[in-house]
């Protein structure tokens, strides 16, 4: 039998010898303040080298007659240490698991100290603030895609193969260019979308975010956002659209807002027009300022939509929003709505 130098065996099983060994392993186990303390007793009191395991294996050399006794000893003695390191480990075990959870606590109800509440974009709440106003006289809001396609953005618009609108130097052509899809560079194909996809009369405005190739600076931005309004019914006129555009403005702007219509040319409406308004305490003072475009839809955009130009007439007008924000709120710079930066929404709370 092979026996290690630094702890002797003992030299043959006696009572004393295992009560010695079994007290020295209660101790030990009785005394491990942790898990690996315990790990360290139990390999030293019950591994392969302990005193018990040396005992259980003098076994073999145990006369016949006395080995059921010393088995009975040692396997008694075993079973004491196997069951106390079991009872150790669940205790440390359940110590330990609470000093976790207590360590981990966290207070759900603390008050954060570096979060803050984020805030609505001015530029949201103008064009929900516009839909309103549409909304309260019966239109409807639509949406249309920003990757649009370029017939949509441009040839059902009545827009020339050749069209300046149409050079690479406005427009975000997007590959592969048989796909013939641009990022929308205005509101304006939701009008034929809308007249695609409705029954007559149509009454639609359309917010929503367009697209060219301008650089930032503080009046333009390559991404910006347009509202477009169309109506098509049985006898609309010049009238019609501007007591729609005059309701619009003061609605928007304030009862002493005026509009202004100069003559000017766009491919889907015919006659076209600039669309101006007027405000005496406007950012800068009282003045005439240039706001969109708008006209009395084309007859061609009407027959590309299947509609009869000789029953039907329609109107429509896109404005810019970053343009009513900075006129109606005095916002001077571009930057500021693009930075997004909560304080700039901040400033005008639910107010705009
Ligand atoms: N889509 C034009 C633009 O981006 C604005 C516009 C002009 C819209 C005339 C209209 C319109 O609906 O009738 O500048």
């Amino acid at each position: 039998m092979s026996e290690s130098t630094e702890n002797p065996a003992p030299a043959e099983i006696t009572e004393a010898a295992v009560t010695a060994a079994v007290t020295a392993a209660l101790a030990a186990i009785s005394t491990a303040a942790d898990s690996a303390a315990l790990k360290a007793a139990s390999r030293e009191h019950a591994g392969e080298a302990s005193p018990l395991s040396r005992l259980n294996a003098l076994m073999r050399s145990v006369s016949k007659e006395q080995k059921a006794a010393a088995g009975k000893l040692v396997g008694q003695a075993r079973g004491r240490v196997t069951q106390a390191l079991a009872a150790r480990e669940a205790e440390i075990g359940a110590a330990e698991a609470a000093a976790k959870l207590a360590a981990e606590t966290v207070d759900v109800t603390a008050a954060a100290s570096t979060w803050h509440a984020g805030a609505r974009h001015p530029l949201a709440l103008l064009q929900e603030r516009v839909a309103d106003v549409f909304v309260a006289m019966g239109w409807e809001v639509a949406e249309g895609p920003e990757l649009e396609s370029e017939w949509f953005n441009f040839d059902a618009l009545n827009f020339d193969e050749d069209h300046p609108a149409r050079a690479m130097q406005d427009t975000f052509f997007i590959d592969p260019p048989e796909a013939h899809l641009v990022l929308r560079t205005h509101t304006s194909p939701v009008q034929m979308r809308a007249l695609l996809s409705r029954e007559l009369p149509v009454y639609v405005v359309a917010p929503g975010r367009v697209y060219r190739t301008d650089e930032l600076d503080a009046t333009h931005t390559p991404v910006f956002h347009q509202i477009e309004g169309i109506a098509v019914d049985k006898g609309l006129t010049m009238a019609h659209l501007r007591g729609t555009l005059d309701h619009f403005v003061q609605a928007l702007f304030g009862p002493e807002a005026k509009v202004r219509l100069r003559p000017n040319y766009f491919p889907f409406t015919e006659p076209s027009a600039e669309l101006d308004v007027w405000h005496p305490t406007f950012k800068g003072g009282a003045r005439w300022i240039e706001w969109g475009g708008c006209g009395m839809v084309n007859a061609n955009v009407l027959r590309s939509a299947g509609i009869d130009p000789e029953v039907y007439s329609g109107f429509a007008f896109g404005v810019g929003v970053e343009r009513a924000l900075m006129f109606r709120n005095d916002v001077k710079d571009m930057h500021d709505m693009v930075e997004g930066d909560a304080r700039f929404s901040q400033q005008y709370g639910m107010t705009v």
